[in-house]
């Protein structure tokens, strides 16, 4: 399985997302063979969005010049990235309730019309990422599960499914493991058991299918 892994957290060790991500592929990798594209966003952070990308981007391909061509060039092989892979696992904190600025960068980057989602004949978008397998794992300080205080804060998991969807990844998974920053210790140790139970569950899940 050609899988593409990309982590999105400043912190390194004690990150909780990067660990869980390696759980995950450390259990799938126990029974099935694994071709790893890595990509960390806060080492190789796309550029913000630029008036010259902007305009670039919605110019068709036969009008586009060198200069639009060499803006693109590092967003169209962040798709391709995507593309080639069977599976994408991506790791990320919420930040603010929503979406870690890098990672933001990167849906910028990859949300690509005629490269990750093309428009049919008759006016309606096609996403070109149904094929691939994918998993998000969020880590959040506080507890936003349905029927907590914090449920309605949470737009980082309506974020990230409306900007996958719209290029073809219909049932993304979920694993979101919290609370683990703002609750005691026992709270914490039981959100990071939860979230590992569910890898498990998932990886045999992905083994099978
Ligand atoms: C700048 C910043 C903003 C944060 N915003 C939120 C938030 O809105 N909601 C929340 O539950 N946790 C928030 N947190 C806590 C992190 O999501 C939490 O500690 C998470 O487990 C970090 O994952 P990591 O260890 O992989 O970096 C924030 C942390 C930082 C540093």
């Amino acid at each position: 399985m050609k899988l593409l892994h990309v982590d999105a957290s400043p912190k390194r060790a004690r990150s909780s997302s990067r660990a869980l991500a390696r759980y995950f592929l450390d259990r799938l990798g126990a029974h099935l063979t694994l071709d790893i594209d890595y990509l960390d966003l806060t080492v190789d952070t796309p550029p913000h969005v630029t008036e010259a990308f902007a305009i670039a981007t919605y110019t068709s391909e036969e009008d586009r010049t060198q200069a639009m061509r060499d803006t693109l060039a590092h967003s169209d092989a962040l798709c391709r990235r995507l593309l080639d892979a069977d599976a994408l696992v991506f790791a990320m904190p919420m930040y603010n309730f929503s979406i870690p600025s890098a990672f933001k960068a990167f849906i910028d980057h990859i949300v690509r019309t005629n490269v990750t989602y093309k428009t049919d004949a008759d006016g309606s978008y096609v996403g070109q990422l149904a094929r691939q397998k994918t998993l998000f794992i969020t880590t959040r300080g506080a507890d936003l599960r349905p029927g907590t205080a914090f449920e309605a804060y949470d737009v980082l998991t309506p974020a990230l499914r409306a900007a996958f969807g719209f290029i073809g990844v219909a049932k993304p998974w979920f694993v979101d493991a919290q609370p683990l920053q703002f609750a005691d210790q026992d709270a914490r140790n039981a959100a990071m058991a939860r979230a590992r139970a569910e890898l498990d569950a998932l990886a045999l899940q992905w083994t099978k299918e």
